[in-house]
């Protein structure tokens, strides 16, 4: 009906529609629900009259918005030429120059003749995940440098509902926490420059009016990238807003010469109508399918850790780490994973990151020993290392000094005692690549636990700004590691989820969630980490009855069931156990190995009544089966609990209920009616029975967990 061009792409209950523009780059119409019908859509153009006092072309929001054609809000380029004789050209508009697009992706191309600049962009949206994944790529085709100050990996409309805001901060210890905000007339803006994806600011963020669990309209962004990072939601003049997400980069850090270019890391756009856990399954699907690359094509069931830190600190002594390992195996570990403390000289954390050969005086006949032992229990055997760091007190700065990133005249800022490495010198990279695949190759060892402990600070290379750098030589490190080990599993540790992106996870396998192991404290974390992360991929341990972060003390029940849903390691020593408590973490094991293939294919869903509840449920693909977990964190005013919902179970089948574990609350000795029941032997229900009406809860302690397994019963 109208000569508009629109570009449709499609994904399972997803829609991402724009309107072609002759001129330049394509007009943002819709990202949200799946939409069908086109043909009475008209142009955006004609579709809103003009106001009054406003410029006569009325600048849409385009994919990519530019000073050059009257557009006023953030541009998704920023840049211009400091040695262009005062034309500094930092007023861009583009015209197009060829488009393609299909069902599912779209790439432009544009080039803006009179500031010599070329760009491409590219949306791809997955159908089977409903995730879109985007980047822009700017090439300078003029004879003098072209600054690069910003460049949108992905610019993306608000609708004017979408006026709230979940976004995430943290410190160490205390990651992946949850903040919503009402989104106001300025802009709302996280910027991260400490040059590692952050404990303070992870990059993404969740838009939509309710941002409730189950219902509601929201859309996501998330930046894989483990480097800086910028999110831009800002309110437009129409009531709409523009979420801008990419990489943060410092002054002169990216500086184009004729015909080099630069490319975005790519973003990760997702929306549901699903609220907040329909965003979580669109995330985990995509990361399951698109993202992680597992030795041998494919996930194992996740072994069980046990991993040194907590047990022995940097005390190695060969014969105590046997009598570990034999006592781990014994609690049914699969995995273990020497922590810190093993390497020349290593006996607390001032000195020897560099020398990654084993200490002499700990392990004089090498790992082996060590290593045979563990495999011989018939576990895995796992290293710890930190390999972009280097302590001034080891031998490798004392040979190399110069290898340390710095800025010439600067000071050297140390953060645990410890500089880093700049990767990006090719005698670096290659020094760690033979240190690193020399340990992999002389010993069967099946895991790295690749750990990051500082922030990088003035990070410099030859004086110019070098934390992009940093990050490709990291990744360009891991590659080169996995092609030449290939059947290594590696985990992301930064002083804990310091450095938890899909950037990370196309090269690593699991992410150390957090250095705290209170279970209270784990509930928020994880919470946030799920937002984008599916659970077989976070670390969750099962540490020692008091916190050694927080001081807290907690029952086993707690610690584990907390821990269950994830990839589940043990952090203590298991032989300080007494023989119930030993019997009790032997259990959970059991219990986390007859569910882990559940919990690491199936549907999450989360919930909380704040402040008092939260529980995790996970669905099975087939929705046969499901795992419910309800934590009790504070006491409330009610004197019933409301019921626990059940979701995603198919409501025409019948279900076995039962309670497997079930706290002791004071005062409360005897569960009467369908409690009992479901705590002796279950009880059959339908899913729609369970679905409309939910669980009863007991009562139950602060600080204690309830945990529910429903079985389809096959008719
Ligand atoms: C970091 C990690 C810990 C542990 C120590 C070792 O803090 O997050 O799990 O490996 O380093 O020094």
């Amino acid at each position: 009906m109208h000569a508009t061009r629109f570009i449709h792409l499609t994904g399972h209950a997803v829609s991402l529609v724009l309107e072609s523009n002759a001129d330049g780059p394509p007009v943002w119409r819709h990202f949200g629900a799946k939409t069908s019908n086109l043909d009475d859509v008209w142009p955006a153009a004609a579709a809103r009259p003009l106001p009054p006092a406003v410029l006569d072309n009325d600048p849409p929001l385009t994919l990519l918005p530019t000073h050059g054609f009257g557009w006023f809000n953030q541009s998704a380029l920023v840049g211009s030429r400091p040695d262009n004789g005062g034309d500094l050209d930092w007023a861009h508009d583009f015209r197009q120059d060829d488009m393609h697009w299909d069902e599912h992706a779209l790439r432009v191309t544009l080039s803006d003749p009179i500031a010599g600049l070329g760009l491409t962009l590219s949306y791809a949206l997955d159908p089977d995940s409903d995730v879109v994944s985007t980047w822009a790529e700017i090439e300078n085709r003029g004879d003098t440098p072209f600054r690069l100050d910003w460049l949108a990996a992905g610019c993306v409309p608000l609708t004017p509902e979408m006026d709230h805001v979940l976004g995430f901060s943290g410190r160490w210890t205390l990651e992946f926490q949850e903040h919503r905000e009402k989104l106001g007339i300025a802009a709302w803006r996280r910027d991260n420059r400490r040059g590692r994806t952050s404990h303070d600011s992870f990059p993404g963020v969740i838009a939509g009016r309710t941002l409730a669990d189950d219902d509601g309209a929201v859309l996501a962004a998330h930046l894989g990238w483990s480097g800086n990072h910028t999110i831009v939601i800002e309110p437009l003049t129409d009531g709409r807003r523009q979420l801008q997400i990419g990489e943060w980069l410092a002054p002169g850090e990216v500086v184009l010469q004729k015909g080099e270019c630069y490319r975005t890391p790519t973003a990760y756009l997702s929306f549901s109508t699903q609220g907040l856990n329909g965003l979580s399954a669109n995330f985990h699907r995509f990361v399951r399918q698109r993202v992680l690359t597992w030795p041998g094509g494919r996930m194992t069931p996740r072994p069980v850790h046990l991993n040194t830190w907590e047990a022995v600190y940097c005390h190695h002594e060969l014969d105590d780490l046997k009598s570990l390992a034999t006592a781990a195996a014994d609690v049914g570990v699969e995995r273990f994973v020497l922590d810190d403390g093993w390497f020349h000289r290593r006996d607390n954390d001032r000195a020897a990151l560099g020398d990654w050969w084993p200490d002499a005086r700990k392990y004089p006949q090498g790992l082996g020993p060590l290593v045979e032992h563990v495999r011989h229990l018939g576990m895995q055997f796992g290293l710890w290392v930190e390999p972009e760091m280097v302590n001034p007190d080891s031998d490798l700065y004392r040979a190399h000094p110069d290898w340390a990133m710095h800025l010439d005249g600067r000071p050297l800022v140390t953060g645990r005692h410890q500089l880093v490495l700049d990767l990006a010198n090719q005698q670096v990279e290659d020094y760690l690549f033979e240190a690193l695949s020399a340990l992999l190759h002389a010993h069967p060892i099946a895991y790295l636990k690749w750990d990051m402990n500082r922030d990088l600070a003035s990070a410099g290379h030859r004086g110019r700004a070098a934390y992009r750098r940093q990050v490709q030589a990291c990744y360009r490190l891991l590659s080169r590691l996995r092609a030449s080990c290939p059947t290594v599993e590696i985990e992301s540790c930064a002083s804990g989820g310091g450095r938890a992106d899909y950037g990370t996870l196309a090269h690593m396998h699991r992410v150390w969630t957090s250095d705290c192991n209170d279970a209270l404290t784990r509930i928020g974390m994880q919470r946030g980490f799920m937002r984008f992360f599916p659970p077989e991929v976070m670390g969750a341990h099962i540490g020692p009855a008091i916190s050694h972060t927080t001081g807290r003390r907690h029952e086993m029940a707690f610690r584990a069931a907390v821990a269950l849903f994830g990839h589940l390691g043990v952090e203590m020593d298991v032989r300080l156990l007494d023989a119930n408590e030993r019997a009790e973490l032997v259990r959970w094991i059991t219990l986390f190995k007859a569910w882990r293939d559940v919990a690491h294919s199936g549907t999450i869903y989360q919930g909380t009544v704040e402040p008092s509840l939260a529980w995790l449920q996970v669905v099975a693909p087939d929705l046969g089966a499901s795992l419910i977990a309800v934590y009790r964190l504070v006491e409330d005013a009610n004197r019933y609990a409301a019921p626990v919902p059940v979701k995603g179970l198919d409501p025409a089948r019948r279900y076995r209920v039962e309670i497997l574990h079930m706290p002791v609350a004071p005062h409360f000795t005897k569960p009467s009616g369908l409690l009992a029941s479901l705590a002796d032997g279950g009880v059959v229900l339908s899913g729609a029975t369970l679905g409309d009406f939910g669980l009863p809860l007991p009562p139950m302690p602060p600080e204690s967990a309830l945990v529910i397994r429903c079985n389809a019963v096959d008719d």
